[in-house]
């Protein structure tokens, strides 16, 4: 598959990615990268010689990715909402930091998810990739992962052990995908 991958901040699910297709985990290539701003992570298609794109413009992005025959967008840490256009014209993917439906929704991003997880006590929590539909964090899930937290004694604790199952969890989703495409 093609793949484009979207970011808005550091990103390290897309570095796992890079690594991924650097070892062969599977035979997808990432054709394009796309930020709403100038990402931390943007450092990773500078370095891997990967097309990028940063706009907020959704016309804008429809016309870059045209040229990548893109057969799947990956959400990797993108936060803003997808539009119908996109939608419509594209199979989306996200990862998410949680047990998804629960700690989803508005509000619930990044590091955010894992300060409201780790204010309640949660004991378990997790990664969840999904489709991606009209609605925040609703489309069927691809792939879920359970995390025991209950060893972690900060937000940060917290955010690495997660971080770490959704580098493993992301690749892992590509590779599924690949057959049944
Ligand atoms: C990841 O934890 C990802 O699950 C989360 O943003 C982080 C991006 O990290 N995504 C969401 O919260 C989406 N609702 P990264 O830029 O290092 O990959």
């Amino acid at each position: 598959m093609n793949l484009a991958v979207f970011i808005s901040g550091t990103g390290t699910n897309l570095k796992a990615l890079i690594e991924a297709q650097k070892d062969k985990f599977f035979t997808s290539q990432i054709k394009a990268i796309v930020s709403n701003k100038e990402a931390k992570g943007l450092e990773f298609a500078r370095l891997n010689h990967i097309a990028y794109l940063v706009s907020k413009d959704d016309d804008e992005i429809l016309e870059f990715l045209k040229d990548y025959k893109i057969d799947l967008i990956v959400l990797a840490g993108y936060l803003p909402r997808i539009s119908k256009k996109l939608i419509n014209t594209y199979k989306i993917i996200n990862i998410h930091p949680s047990l998804l439906p629960k700690y989803g929704g508005k509000g619930f991003y990044g590091r955010h998810v894992h300060e409201a997880v780790f204010e309640n006590k949660e004991k378990t929590s997790g990664v969840t990739i999904h489709y991606v539909n009209e609605n925040l964090d609703d489309g069927a899930i691809i792939l879920q992962k359970k995390v025991d937290i209950s060893g972690c004694k900060s937000v940060d604790d917290l955010a690495d052990a997660i971080l770490k199952i959704e580098h493993l969890s992301l690749k892992e989703v590509i590779k599924k995908l690949e057959v049944e495409n």
